[in-house]
């Protein structure tokens, strides 16, 4: 395995993603305890939110001017129409978005949407100018069938298959595993960086080298204080999505500190 020249200039990465938790006055809260946090000069690390989509306009207000990012956690495959519920990317991107999280596996695996469904979201995040962090990672079952590289290679290429990879420079990936989101079992840094380290590989294969070299793969599922340092050390470990711990500034605030080298 080739060291990783480029590693430096992969700024590290990270993200909250609040999932269906917060009102109104406790995400305005937690964007401004994390604005106060990372307006220091310095700090050297992308932070991004992704509050629940009702909540987006108001947090992008809280964070505008600030080096903070804020994103929504689902956009529809479609672009507009008679779709009752959904949200599309351009309306993430009118107030104020400017990425989005496709692939979860809560909504590959508690919504159904399957790779065909994502692949027509990451070009409608695209056409509307947003920011894709792509989300994939393998099941128990599928992680003690040894088929954690198939899935992850599955997911991935399906959701970008036909896209030019001038199109993808804003793209970054989190690997999350499905047996660690939420249930406070972390893969180990080892477990984590040979999969990114796959990942990495095989995403070369799709966009060429240099642009596997400076996407940015975040790990997620149970990260903490206490185990981001560790896994943020690895060589292809370029930041963490972060669920639960991402609604505490307690929590989230020394998870980016973390993220610095
Ligand atoms: P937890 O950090 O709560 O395990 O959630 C991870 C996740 O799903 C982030 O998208």
């Amino acid at each position: 395995m080739p060291d990783h020249p480029h590693h430096a200039v992969r700024t590290p990465f990270v993200a909250g993603n609040w999932k269906l938790n917060l009102d109104r006055q406790g995400a305005v809260q937690l964007a401004a305890a994390v604005r106060e946090h990372c307006e220091g000069a310095g700090l050297g690390v992308d932070v991004d939110l992704f509050p629940p989509a009702f909540y987006l306009d108001e947090v992008v207000r809280t964070c505008a001017g600030s080096p903070l990012l804020v994103g929504g956690q689902n956009c529809c495959e479609e672009a507009s129409g008679a779709f009752t519920g959904e949200t599309s990317a351009a309306m993430l991107a009118d107030v104020g978005a400017s990425e989005v999280l496709i692939g979860h596996s809560e909504r590959r695996h508690v919504y159904g949407e399957r790779d065909e469904t994502l692949h027509a979201k990451v070009l409608q995040a695209l056409d509307a100018g947003l920011a894709v962090m792509l989300c994939i990672g393998e099941t128990i079952a599928e992680r003690e069938a040894v088929q954690t590289e198939e899935v992850c290679g599955r997911q991935l290429s399906s959701a970008l298959a036909g896209i030019a990879p001038e199109r993808l420079t804003r793209l970054s990936i989190a690997y999350e595993p499905v047996w660690a989101i939420g249930t406070g079992l972390t893969a180990s840094p080892d477990q984590a960086q040979a999969v990114h380290a796959y990942v990495r590989g095989l995403y070369a294969g799709l966009v060429g080298e240099d642009g596997a070299a400076a996407v940015r793969i975040l790990y997620g599922g149970s990260v903490k204080p206490d185990n981001a340092r560790d896994l943020l050390s690895q060589p292809d470990i370029d930041g963490a999505l972060v669920g639960g711990a991402s609604l505490k500034p307690e929590l989230f605030l020394p998870i980016i500190d973390a993220g610095k080298s």
